[in-house]
Parts: C-alpha cells; sequence; structure tokens
C-alpha cells in the first residue's frame, strides 16, 4: 500500500469574507469548508493529514480537531506565498516515502478520486503532477503550459506573457509529488516575481530543470474553486447542492421540487423515500426506506425509520429517533426523544427528553415540561398510553403503559399502568346565566 502524506493549507486571511471566522471554517452544506478537503483526502491509501495554519490559528485548531482528532497542525506565522506555506510544514516534509499531496482548505468540492488520480501519476513515475482545469474565464489562475504531453511549467497570471494568458488549462491548486523529492525541489523555490511571493508552482520548472517528469490530472472547474467572499460561499453551496440532489435522486430518493431541498454533506437517505418541497437538512441525519418527509420539515441530528412521516411544518432537533411507522406531524418539536414503533404526536406539541412507546398517541398541544430554568429532566410516556390535547407534562414524570392522560390537564406526578390521570379545574355550569349576564351589561 502507497503511503501518503497530505498536507492541507488553510493560513489565509480571508479579509474579504468580512468575517471573525477564519474562512476556511465558513460552511458549505453544513460542513466547515476545510472538512470536505478533509475528507477527500481520508479516502486515499494509509492518509497521513496535516494542516498549515495562519490566522485565527486558536479557532481553526479547535474546529478542526472536532472532526481529525488525530490531526497535526504547523503555524505558518507570515503569509509569503503557497511555497513558504507547505515549508512551514517542514517536519512533515521530512518522511520521504510515498506521495505527498498539497490541497487547499477553502475548495470543497475537490473530489477524493481527483487526489487518487494525482497519486496514481507519481505511482507511474512522475515527480510531480499538478490538477489542471479547463476555464471558461482563465483569468486569475495560474497557466499550465503543456509540451508534448509534459508540464513544462506553470505562470501566474501576474507573470503571463500575452501569449500565456491565453491558454485555458488553468491550475486548480492540488498538487502531487513524489514525497522523495519534494523537500529538495521546494527549498529551491524563490521569491522572484511579480507578487515577491514563494510560488508553490515554481515547483514545476524547477523539476524540469532536473529532467524530472511532470504530469497533469484534469478535474473539473468547480474542483478549483474557493470562496473569497460571501457570493462565491453561496455560489459554492448551490453547486454542492445541485450535486447532492442528482446523486440523492438517481440513488432512488423522491425529491418533488429539487431545487428546494437543502441537504448537509453527510446527509443519508435509503431509497424509496420521498421528499416534499422546502426541506433542510442539518447535519448527522438518516432516513431510512419508505419514509416521506412533508413539505417545509427541519430535520438535524435526527434518525427517521422506514416507512415514518415526518411534517408538514416539523422540526425534528438533534437526538430525535423515530422508529419504523412513527409519525410526527405538523408543527410538532421533537429533541432527544424516542418515538417508538407505531407511535404519534400529529399535531402542535413539543417533545424534549423524553421517551414515547410502542403506539402511544400524544394529543394536539402536547409539552414536554422538560427544562425548570436550570436543569433538563426526563419524561416517560409508555406503550399503548394516550396522553389528552393541551396537556402539560411536567418532568421528571412518568406515565406507564397504557395509561390515559385527560385532555388540558397539568401533569405533576407519575401516573401507573392502565390508569387515567386528570389534572384539571373542576367544571361548573350554571343554567340560564349568560342570559341574566347580559341583561346586568345592557342595562349599564
Ligand atoms: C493559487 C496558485 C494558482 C492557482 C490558484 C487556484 C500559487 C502560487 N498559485 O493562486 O496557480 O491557479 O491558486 O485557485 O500557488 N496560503 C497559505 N499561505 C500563504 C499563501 C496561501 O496558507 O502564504 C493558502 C491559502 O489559504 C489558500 C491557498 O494557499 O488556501 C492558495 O492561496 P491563494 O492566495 O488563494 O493562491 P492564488 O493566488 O489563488
Ligand atoms: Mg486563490
Amino acid at each position: 500500500m502507497v503511503h501518503h502524506h497530505i498536507l492541507i493549507l488553510a493560513a489565509g486571511e480571508g479579509t474579504r469574507m468580512r468575517s471573525s471566522l477564519p474562512k476556511v471554517l465558513h460552511p458549505v452544506a453544513s460542513w466547515p469548508m476545510v472538512r470536505h478537503v478533509h475528507n477527500a483526502a481520508t479516502q486515499l491509501d494509509d492518509a497521513n493529514i496535516s494542516f498549515v495554519i495562519g490566522a485565527g490559528a486558536d479557532l481553526i485548531k479547535k474546529a478542526i480537531s472536532a472532526f481529525a482528532p488525530e490531526a497535526n497542525f504547523f503555524e505558518q506565522k507570515e503569509r509569503l506565498g503557497t511555497a513558504h506555506a507547505v515549508l512551514s510544514a517542514r517536519e512533515f516534509l521530512k518522511d520521504s516515502n510515498g506521495v505527498l499531496l498539497i490541497v487547499f482548505g477553502d475548495t470543497p468540492l475537490l473530489k477524493a478520486e481527483t487526489l487518487h488520480n494525482l497519486s496514481n501519476e507519481i505511482q507511474n513515475g512522475a515527480s510531480v503532477a499538478v490538477l489542471g482545469f479547463e476555464a471558461n474565464n482563465p483569468f486569475g489562475y495560474g497557466r499550465i503550459v503543456v509540451n508534448n504531453g509534459m508540464v513544462e511549467a506553470i505562470v501566474e497570471e501576474k507573470d503571463a506573457s500575452e501569449s500565456i494568458r491565453k491558454i485555458t488549462l488553468c491550475n486548480a491548486g492540488a498538487m502531487a509529488i513524489k514525497a522523495s523529492n519534494a523537500l529538495e525541489l521546494l527549498e529551491k523555490i524563490d521569491n522572484k516575481n511579480a507578487k515577491n511571493e514563494y510560488y508553490l508552482t515554481d515547483i514545476v520548472k524547477i523539476a524540469r530543470a532536473q529532467n524530472l517528469k511532470v504530469a497533469h490530472v484534469v478535474g473539473k472547474a468547480s474542483e478549483a474553486f474557493g470562496a473569497n467572499n460571501r457570493v462565491e460561499l453561496a455560489e459554492l453551496e448551490l453547486l454542492f447542492q445541485v450535486e447532492k440532489r442528482e446523486t440523492m435522486m438517481l440513488a432512488g430518493v423522491s425529491l418533488i421540487a429539487p431545487e428546494t431541498v437543502y441537504f448537509a454533506a453527510d446527509t443519508q437517505i435509503a431509497q424509496d423515500v420521498t421528499i416534499e418541497p422546502n426541506v433542510v437538512f442539518g447535519e448527522k441525519v438518516t432516513i431510512e426506506t419508505g419514509a416521506i418527509i412533508h413539505a417545509f420539515s427541519h430535520i438535524e441530528g435526527a434518525y427517521v425509520g422506514k416507512g415514518a412521516s415526518v411534517g408538514p411544518f416539523a422540526r425534528l432537533r438533534p437526538g430525535t429517533v423515530m422508529q419504523e411507522k412513527s409519525r410526527i406531524g405538523n408543527f410538532v418539536e421533537v429533541k432527544n426523544t424516542q418515538i417508538s414503533k407505531g407511535a404519534k404526536a400529529n399535531h402542535l406539541t413539543y417533545l424534549g427528553d423524553a421517551f414515547v412507546g410502542e403506539n402511544a398517541n400524544i394529543g394536539a398541544g402536547t409539552i414536554t415540561c422538560n427544562y425548570d430554568g436550570f436543569n433538563k429532566f426526563k419524561t416517560h410516556i409508555g406503550a399503548g398510553a394516550f396522553i389528552g390535547s393541551n396537556s402539560a407534562l411536567v418532568a421528571p414524570v412518568s406515565i406507564q403503559d397504557g395509561a390515559i392522560v385527560g385532555a388540558g390537564s397539568t401533569l405533576t406526578q407519575d401516573v401507573p399502568e392502565n390508569a387515567i390521570a386528570v389534572a384539571r379545574g373542576e367544571l361548573r355550569v350554571k343554567e340560564g346565566a349568560a342570559i341574566k349576564f347580559r341583561d346586568v351589561k345592557r342595562k349599564k
């Protein structure tokens, strides 16, 4: 198995994002941009991944460690160019075994397959392999100069002649280098150019001067796209969603109005699930076969079992587990709660920190009062229990299997199995009193 060292560059300032959040942490499909790149890198064999960070180092370290606990970090103290960024990780470059890949942390649409292709070029004898794409508008990108199939140089926009500017094969940024050559080649890069920066791209002409082979792989233009501002961030989001919707539909998920459904990077949906218009998925959602998600639902951190029904206008928050054929209806919010097989809460309800047993029925307007302003408490609702409409279940409280709670109850005590509990003010009916009341009012 080939060993892969992957260095993700994430030291950029991102000034044009106008944000206190470092650029690479801005999300695309609910994941920080840099997590998409990391995820692609993890798909390479024997992957050892490190990050070069600079601006906002502490925030970035914390955010990255949350999804990549084993990651190494190198700090680039000043921003002197992409080659300088790579050399900030000198220790990482000393391992001369296998393939070194360098990728940009703000290109979330970069594909694992493309990284494989770059690595293969090195395994097939190239010393350097660069990622190119055909640009409609090449302005601003480095141009890849190819001669007889060999890459001879990458020339940055500001250093390019008129004729080189006409080249439309552009440098996407990602690059593979034979690890045993890497440090020696990188150390030869200088900053004698229009920007006085250490250009990583200069490695090409240095390798060619030593008669080493430089290959190129052609990827999609989107793989080169980064976000310098929030307009570009929204463009990346759109590109991601368009592709994800298509992947979902081709995998057997029905989207009635695909352009109105938003997925997270990790959304898992089985075949024969139908998703109606205007549904938003946050992170960590799994939906099993035969389930239906009705219009205008918001779902995050939830598991929706086989044949279950959600919405319209439902909100599933983290920790929601809906078992087979359970139902959560309109204007129902669920958090950290199991809805067991066949149970239903069809209207206007809040279920938080609760357990709902099989086939239980939760009436309209039921609220689990799970929070006293300081602590959270649990509500247990047993199998086959029936909770009448407009009930307040003051946790901690347990309603045992088969019990019935009368509508309008405020429940502060446990209810035993198969009991009926009613906790509401006594009803008084005064015959004819309405007539008397109106007479009094009219005389005033
Ligand atoms: C780079 C390429 C260019 C390519 C383009 C694709 C070089 C010299 N040029 O240009 O050929 O067409 O990307 O988008 O490599 N970074 C650091 N430290 C630095 C400088 C950059 O970490 O000192 C990181 C940035 O955070 C970013 C990446 O490196 O993730 C690329 O830097 P950027 O300044 O965007 O390079 P470009 O000028 O776009
Ligand atoms: Mg750039």
